[in-house]
């Protein structure tokens, strides 16, 4: 079976790109599970309950979110009645939401972990341990395992793509908007990536406007992002599973201009 996991889906531009191209992948590739992160999908920050409607109709099956997980007020509701919608596990507890699911496809149960970076971001609990708390349990019963660890460092992800090494199906990074060519299958079957990259306005800084922000970076005046618009990319990447093992066969980057 082939699992494709979508970096960082940014606003508008993001949404019809991926819109656009989702549908047709899905089908000349024969992909059976889709994982997107979907922490920028509306407005650039968080994620309203059209845009998580409107991924779920295009053929993702499970949204992660990150730190702009609370950017949008929908997510409350969201997190309540669709378990399709996971928040990062490290949250302090009694944090709404979930942190990790297991989903049923096509005969195969996939579990899907959503962790946050601690290194140049927010406090939060140990994602280390979130992460492998999160794999004994999903052990139990999944025949695969992803995770998604939203964060900034590379050495972070990098670090947690090991602890968990031949525990889990995949790690893929997610939120620098940027796609790292460091794919990966490790001698114990682990498939690895730092950052799957971002869906948004290709000629951007990270989806936003650019003059923005190299005024904000040249001026150091306050001004307010403004998400980019025109050409787009979608990134992310394709794990080849085989069907009886179970195991990753290969794992290939996406990278697509509209
Ligand atoms: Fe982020």
């Amino acid at each position: 079976m082939n699992i494709l996991a979508i970096g960082d889906i940014v606003g508008r531009c993001g949404r019809d790109a991926l819109s656009f191209w989702l549908p047709e992948f899905i089908e000349e590739n024969h992909v059976d599970f889709v994982i997107a992160n979907g922490e920028n999908a509306s407005h650039g920050k968080g994620i309203n309950e059209s845009a998580s409607n409107l991924l779920f109709d295009i053929g993702v099956d499970v949204i992660t979110m990150g730190n702009h997980t609370w950017g949008n007020k929908d997510i409350f509701s969201l997190l309540e009645y669709d378990n399709r919608i996971i928040r990062p596990a490290n949250m302090p507890q009694g944090t709404p939401g979930h942190g990790f699911n297991r989903y049923q496809k096509n005969g195969v149960t996939i579990g899907v972990i959503n962790v946050l970076g601690r290194v140049y971001m927010e406090p939060m609990d140990d994602p280390f341990m979130a992460a492998k708390n999160a794999v004994l349990d999903l052990q139990q019963d999944c025949d695969l395992i992803f995770v998604d660890m939203h964060a900034e460092a590379t050495s972070e992800k990098m670090a947690l793509g090991w602890f968990l090494d031949g525990m889990v199906t995949a790690v893929f990074g997610t939120h620098t908007h940027v796609q790292t060519s460091d794919e990966r299958i490790s001698n114990k079957g682990t498939a690895y990536i730092t950052d799957l990259g971002m869906t948004g306005a290709m000629y951007s800084v990270l989806g936003m406007e650019r003059q923005i922000v190299i005024d904000r970076f040249v001026k150091k005046l306050p001004s307010k992002f403004q998400l980019a618009d025109g050409a787009a990319q979608i990134n992310g990447a394709l794990f080849s599973i085989e069907d009886g093992t179970k195991t990753v066969q290969s794992v290939s980057r996406i990278f697509v201009k509209k």
